[in-house]
């Protein structure tokens, strides 16, 4: 029997950009039986669309740009206490462009989820779809992971495969990549927002988290 949460799980999402990949959990979390309340956006620029698509559907804002701190650290301090004020579950990194600092892992490690668009172990960091194309594989995909220290190289959730054609090049690979990353992200966000999750070793495991039964609601 599936251990099913009764509250819905609050996540945080992060963005830098376009915000597709929020707007797909957006729409899923109107439904109820999907599990997932979004009670913040953050970003680290002002002027994205992802912000915008928050906005619009009410859901509370914040953005701190790194220019504005002495350096990273204060950055990665200062990020940990805003996700911290919404007493978010699950943060989940959705085409956010900056890596997850000291403090904020020491808060949100082994429960803050990010998406690449690669096939992970291949193509890590900021270039995935054009690493990918340039290297000439006939395939490659989104990479859905929990996040480490390292650079795309947290256990893994999922992944998701999508062809490259001949035609391809870096806008059009990557979209379709998008399209797939979209869908594997609401799937996989859902599944271990209703169920919870922990780390065995390299593997993700739903379920009852490690060390900690107070997360397990049901
Ligand atoms: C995604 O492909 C994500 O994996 C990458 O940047 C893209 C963000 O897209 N890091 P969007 O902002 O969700 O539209």
């Amino acid at each position: 029997m599936s251990v099913l949460k009764k509250e819905p799980t609050r996540i945080v999402v992060l963005v830098s950009g376009s915000g597709t990949n929020l707007q797909a959990l957006i729409d899923a979390s109107h439904n109820p039986e999907f599990g997932v309340s979004i009670v913040a956006v953050g970003a680290d620029s002002g002027d994205i669309e992802g912000l915008r698509r928050a906005e619009r559907h009410d859901i509370p804002t914040f953005v701190l740009p790194l220019k504005d701190f002495s350096d990273r650290a204060a950055w990665d301090v200062a990020l940990t206490a805003a996700v911290t004020e919404f007493e978010p579950e699950i943060v989940v990194l959705a085409g956010f462009m900056k890596l997850a600092g000291p403090a904020f892992l020491a808060q949100f490690g082994g429960r803050t989820l990010n998406t690449h668009p690669a096939l992970s172990p291949s193509f890590p960091g900021m270039h995935g779809p054009r690493d990918a194309l340039e290297y000439g594989v006939k395939i490659t995909g989104a990479t859905l992971f929990v996040v480490d220290a390292g650079v795309d190289t947290g256990p893994i959730v999922a992944q998701v495969s999508v062809p490259v054609l001949d035609s391809d090049d870096v806008e059009t690979l990557h979209e379709r990549i998008k399209a797939g990353e979209r869908e594997m992200l609401v799937e996989w966000v859902g599944k271990l927002a209703r169920n919870s999750f922990h780390i065995d070793g390299r593997r993700v495991v739903l379920g009852r988290p490690l060390g900690n039964p107070s997360k397990e609601l049901a």
